[in-house]
């Protein structure tokens, strides 16, 4: 199994996170992460990539524990990771930006080798005009681009997406469900959080649902968009189940 997570458990003061959350993610397989806000989503994705240590539980990469090691360590091993409120390096062109993946990520290459395969990532999310200018002066969606570049350039095992689609326009999502598609293609594993539905179908093998910091219902996209529990996760009991509100 490429990625596992058992029993892992995170607080903040006395809040409950994460509580407890078991799953395993197949090498190529594509898993969605669903629940409202506050589900412990962003904590789970943080707690595998290691910007977070839980309080119990462990995350195994390759059968290896790899709960104790700090992130740098984790993005070495094949764990690359976007964020939910985009992190780009702001003043460093889009090229630097991506370079800075390939450098410190898995079998990092020579500087010219590094430099080549980071203009064909931009190229590839589509910013090759856009290659030498700062990160600061794109769009949020460029942004997002430069991101999963930067994420691909370090030759992750497995690619943690955090609302890889929020905030962009309808035209937007096309494109970067396209660019996803493009990615699972290429057979990166992938975790990804995200609350739109149609894209979730179109990408995800397997879903799994929070709720609380727990593990409510898990399986395929069909079953588990059609489950009660996860409309009633989204809407709550009193809203019925009205799934046009959920999508
Ligand atoms: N660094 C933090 N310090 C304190 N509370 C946090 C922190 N990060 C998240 N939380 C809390 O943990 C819960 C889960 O948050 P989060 O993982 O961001 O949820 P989601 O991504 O599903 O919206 C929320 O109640 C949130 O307020
Ligand atoms: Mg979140």
């Amino acid at each position: 199994m490429l990625l596992e997570v058992e029993g892992l458990t995170k607080t903040f003061g006395g809040l409950l996170a994460v509580s407890r959350v078991s799953f395993r993610v197949a090498s190529e397989e594509v898993v969605g992460l669903l629940g409202p806000n506050g589900s412990g989503k962003t904590t789970l994705l943080n707690l595998i990539a290691g910007a977070l240590h839980p309080d119990a539980g462990q995350v195994r990469l390759d059968n290896r524990d790899i709960t104790a090691l700090p992130a740098n360590a984790r993005a070495r091993l094949g764990i690359a990771r976007t964020f939910q409120l985009v992190r780009t390096l702001p003043k460093l062109s889009v090229l630097d930006n991506v370079l800075v993946g390939r450098l410190y990520g898995r079998d990092g290459s020579g500087l010219e080798a590094a430099r080549t395969e980071s203009l064909s990532l931009i190229a590839s999310v589509g910013l090759r005009d856009k290659a030498q200018s700062p990160a600061s002066q794109l769009t949020l969606t460029d942004q997002k681009r430069v991101e999963l570049a930067r994420a691909l350039a370090t030759r992750p095992k497995v690619l943690l997406l955090d609302e890889p689609l929020g905030g962009l326009n309808l035209t937007e999502v096309r494109a970067a469900v396209a660019m996803l598609r493009q990615v699972r293609t290429s057979g990166v594993t992938v975790v990804v959080v995200e609350h739109n539905v149609q894209a979730v179908r179109a990408l995800c093998d397997r879903l799994i649902v929070f709720n609380y910091g727990q593990t409510v219902v898990e399986g395929g996209p069909d079953e588990v968009l059609a489950h009660p529990a996860v409309i009633e996760a989204y809407l709550g009991k009193s809203s019925g189940s009205n799934l046009a509100a959920f999508s």
